[in-house]
C-alpha cells in the first residue's frame, strides 16, 4: 500500500493498493463516520463496480444510494449537472453526508463539481478507475463540465477528502482507456522526469500512478489555483482541447493531448522559446505507444477553441515550452501572437 498525502487548501490522502474495492469499508471509517453516500458514476463503471461499493459500505452501517449517467465526455454537461443535482435533492443528502465519484476523468470531474455547489460544497471521495483518473484526474480538486464554446471552461476547485485507487482495475481497461493514461503519464513524464518513460512503456501501473501523484502533489501544493506552475502540468491540452471539441469528442483525450503535444511543443520552436525541437522524438515515441498524432483541423478552426483558454489573462497566456523531454518551463505570450504560435505549430 503506497500512502501519499496532499497538503493544499485542505490536506487529503491518496491510498493506492491492489483490490482496494474489497476493504473500502474499513479504509473510509478511518476518515467519515458512517452518514449516507452518495455513489455517481457511469452506466459501464455501474455494471463493473458498483454493487462492489455499494455491499462493502452498507456492511459498516453507510447508506447508500446511487446516481448513474450514460458514459462520454458528452455528460459533463450542464444538463446532466442538474439531473444529478435534483437527484440527489430528492434523495434528502445533506452537508454532512457524502458524495463518492466512482469511475474515469468525466465522472470525477462532474460529481466533483456536484460536491463543490450542492449546498454550497459536501465531501467526496474520488475511486477513480480509470489509469488516467489515477494519475491525474482524480488529483488536484479540479472539477467541471464542458460549455458549448469549449472543454472544462466551467469549474471549481474543490478538494476530495480521500482518493482511493485500485491498479489491478486497469488491467481489464479497453486499449483506448488506457491510452488516454498514457498520453497523460508521458506528459507528466516530458514536464518534469524522463525516467518516467521507462515504467510508462511496461505498463507498470503502480509506480506509475505513485510517481504521478507524488509529481502532482510538488506542484499543487505550491500553486493549487493554477496561477502559474501548475500550468506546466496542461502541456498538449490548448491544441488537445481544441482537437477533441472539434472532433466532437469522437477522439479520445489521450489522442488528442498526443496530437497536442507534439503540436505544442514544434510551435514553440518554431516561435524561437527553446533551442531543441523534442517534436520528433516525441512523435516517434507516441507512435510506438500505438498513439496516430496527425492534426487535420485548419489554423483557424483551433483557433476557435484556443481564445477561450482559461490560462488567458488580460492580454496575455503562458506558454508551456518543452527544453528537453523531462523539462519545461512557461514563456509569456502576447495573445496578438496566438494565431502565429497556433500557425507555426502546422507541419
Ligand atoms: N490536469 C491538470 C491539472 O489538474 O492541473
Amino acid at each position: 500500500m503506497k500512502k501519499i498525502t496532499i497538503s493544499t487548501s485542505t490536506s487529503y490522502d491518496v491510498i493506492i493498493k491492489d483490490n482496494i474495492l474489497s476493504t473500502l469499508n474499513e479504509i473510509i471509517l478511518e476518515y467519515i463516520e458512517p452518514c449516507k453516500i452518495c455513489i455517481i458514476t457511469d452506466s459501464t463503471v455501474n455494471s463493473l463496480y458498483s454493487k462492489k461499493v455499494k455491499t462493502s459500505l452498507e456492511s459498516s452501517g453507510f447508506t447508500t444510494t446511487k446516481i448513474v449517467f450514460p458514459p462520454g465526455e458528452h455528460s459533463k454537461s450542464l444538463s446532466t449537472y442538474s439531473n444529478i443535482l435534483e437527484a440527489i435533492a430528492d434523495e434528502g443528502l445533506t452537508k454532512t453526508d457524502c458524495i463518492i465519484a466512482l469511475g474515469g476523468g468525466v465522472v470525477g470531474d462532474l460529481a466533483g463539481f456536484v460536491a463543490s455547489t450542492y449546498m454550497s460544497g459536501i465531501r467526496y471521495i474520488q475511486i477513480p478507475t480509470t489509469y488516467l483518473a489515477a494519475l491525474d484526474s482524480s488529483i488536484g480538486g479540479k472539477t467541471g463540465l464542458n460549455l458549448l464554446r469549449g472543454k472544462n471552461l466551467v469549474g471549481a476547485f474543490w478538494n476530495p477528502k480521500l482518493v482511493l485507487c485500485d491498479p489491478t482495475v486497469f488491467n481489464t481497461l479497453p486499449t483506448i482507456r488506457r491510452m488516454d493514461g498514457i498520453a497523460e503519464a508521458i506528459k507528466c513524464a516530458v514536464v518534469t522526469d524522463n525516467t518516467l518513460l521507462c515504467p510508462i512503456k511496461n505498463n507498470s501501473y503502480t509506480y506509475v500512478i505513485g510517481r504521478c501523484v507524488s509529481i502532482k502533489k510538488s506542484i499543487v501544493e505550491v500553486d493549487q489555483y493554477e496561477e502559474s506552475l501548475r500550468q506546466l502540468l496542461s502541456f498538449g491540452h490548448l491544441i488537445g482541447h481544441a482537437i477533441e471539441k472539434l472532433s466532437g469528442y469522437s477522439l479520445s483525450h489521450g489522442h488528442a493531448i498526443a496530437a497536442g503535444m507534439i503540436y505544442e511543443a514544434r510551435a514553440a520552436y518554431n516561435m524561437g522559446f527553446t533551442d531543441n525541437d523534442i517534436s520528433s522524438d516525441l512523435e516517434i515515441l507516441l507512435r510506438s505507444l500505438g498513439f496516430t498524432p496527425e492534426v487535420s483541423y485548419t489554423v483557424e478552426e483551433l483557433m476557435q477553441y484556443v481564445v477561450m483558454s482559461k490560462r488567458i489573462q488580460k492580454n496575455h497566456i503562458n506558454i508551456i515550452v518543452p527544453v528537453e523531454i523531462g523539462k519545461c518551463k512557461l514563456v509569456k505570450l502576447n495573445v496578438s501572437q496566438l494565431e502565429e504560435y497556433v500557425r507555426l505549430g502546422k507541419e
